[in-house]
């Protein structure tokens, strides 16, 4: 097994993780360790080392996190295949300058808390790296060109396929629509059906991304309030003669509050759509996610007026930076999506699209999602175990059978801004439930992500997260 000499000084006053993080990076930078070579398993370092498996613990995931690293699950960790090689220095020479890291790491983003991040410690990196190395070799000089607005019909097929079993989406092919993203996707879809000034309806609260990608196109938005069974369609239909062209709705998961619309308000909404002639454009953002049942099936698969426009995203799934999601449209607006579509960005990278295309044809998609989903129940229990025991009577819990956060409300005493500036001061980050409101809140609360963070710093932040409100309450 490697031995790998770190000098470990406990005088020196510099943490002993940070000490293990740089003699390991060291190593890697002068290449004492090569990259591939396996390193030793964190209990085995502590041993070496004869400190705790703590700080090797926060050493090897901050290693990880910087690409110095890949973990492969159940075989242990190797330094990184894919270190450029201007970062790595031939032994001998003097050691290196202190420079830059190797690539801006915002560390910000994957603070305890962050929503809306999966966990990118568990993303199967050298599996993807395969993928995509081989896909770029095979690319023929016409999948370089111009792709097709609608997407790779490889991609195409797959997602439509997975949809349609693991949604319970109704769909062909012809109707999947790649975009680059979710949000793109709204944009698109807002291109394609509204006119600058047609009224929007949105969830109050609601997401805040979905309020800007709608107002942006021009729309007049108008915010329906949700209650414990989602949005009040009570309120859409009682606006009358003010007539909303649009919904934008979450139904399998409120973003924020985190609950799925029961049957009748679903049946309401579409009833609503046909009659009116609205438009529904379901943002199923995360709903992979369900750890009290099984996931609940799109609002799409019960419209039988083709009034829904469907937004899915990848991520959630694999991971943000990739920029690829998909409409599921009403086969007749097809052409008026495609003629928006070359008006915005053409057509998505075709290389991601062949290489999502192999991956969810060839099951380690699925696999991949079997496998998050206890990561990410071990999280969620994590956190509420955290807040149980560090924030009980300080903070209310709303909802956390799915998805990727918890939305939880402050009582009247403590104050959002307050206790969401105590956090950052501590290191930590947390989104408020003020700005999901387009209007004046109507409970104070915290978005507590848990997707990106391990069990272990979970309940660490809990901790913090208890201080702080603790602090607050004066
Ligand atoms: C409700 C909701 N919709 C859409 C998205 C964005 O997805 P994308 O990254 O595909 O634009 C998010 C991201 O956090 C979200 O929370």
């Amino acid at each position: 097994m490697t031995t790998l000499h770190l000098a470990i000084d406990r005088s020196s006053g510099v943490p002993l993780y940070r000490q293990i993080y740089d003699g390991l990076r060291r190593a890697i930078l002068e290449r004492r360790l090569h990259p591939g070579q396996r390193v030793p398993s964190t209990r085995a370092l502590a041993a070496e080392l004869g400190v705790s498996r703590l700080p090797v613990l926060e050493a090897y995931e901050q290693l990880l996190h910087e690409a110095y690293l890949d973990g492969r699950a159940g075989s242990g960790t190797y330094v990184g295949a894919s270190l450029p090689d201007d970062l790595l220095v031939a032994p001998g020479r003097a050691p290196p300058r202190p420079r830059p890291a190797p690539r801006p790491v915002d560390h910000g983003g994957m603070r305890p808390f962050r929503t809306s991040m999966p966990a990118l410690d568990q993303f199967p990196r050298l599996m993807w790296a395969r993928l995509v190395a081989r896909h770029a070799h095979a690319m023929s000089p016409s999948e370089m060109g111009y792709g097709d607005p609608a997407g790779e019909v490889t991609l195409r097929l797959a997602i439509a396929e997975h949809l349609r079993a693991a949604r319970a989406v109704r769909c062909e092919t012809d109707q999947i629509l790649i975009a680059s993203g979710s949000q793109a996707g709204l944009r698109l879809a807002a291109a394609a059906l509204l006119a600058p000034g047609d009224r929007v309806a949105l969830e109050e609260p609601g997401y805040p991304g979905a309020r800007a990608a709608l107002a942006a196109h021009g729309a007049r938005l108008v915010p329906v309030p949700v209650d414990d069974e989602g949005l009040r369609v009570d309120k859409l239909r009682a606006r009358g003669r003010a007539r909303v062209r649009a919904v934008h709705v979450t139904p399998s998961h409120q973003y924020p509050l985190g609950t799925s619309m029961t049957a009748a308000r679903r049946l309401g909404l579409l009833e609503w759509a046909a009659r009116h002639e609205g438009w529904i454009l379901e943002d199923d953002y995360d709903s992979e996610y369900r750890y009290v049942s099984r996931p609940i099936g799109s609002l799409q698969g019960m419209d039988a007026h083709d009034r829904v426009i469907y937004l899915g995203t990848f991520s959630k799934v694999l991971f943000p930076a990739l920029r690829i999601g998909y409409l599921v449209v009403p086969l007749a607006l097809m052409p008026r999506f495609i003629e928006a579509r070359r008006a915005l960005d053409l057509c998505s990278p075709t290389l991601y699209q062949l290489v999502l295309a192999e991956l969810v044809r060839g099951g380690q998609f699925a696999r991949h999602l079997r496998r998050m989903r206890g990561v990410y129940q071990r999280r969620r229990d994590a956190l509420l175990t955290g807040l149980a025991r560090h924030c009980a009577g300080r903070l209310e819990v709303h909802n956390a059978d799915a998805g990727l956060h918890v939305a939880a409300f402050l009582p009247d005493h403590i104050g959002e801004s307050g206790v969401i500036a105590g956090l950052t001061a501590r290191g930590l980050t947390a989104l408020g439930l003020s700005p999901c409101y387009a209007g004046k809140a109507l409970r104070p609360g915290l978005l507590l992500g848990f997707g990106g963070s391990t069990e272990r710093r979970l309940l660490d932040a809990t901790r913090v997260l208890g201080e702080v409100l603790r602090a607050e309450e004066g």
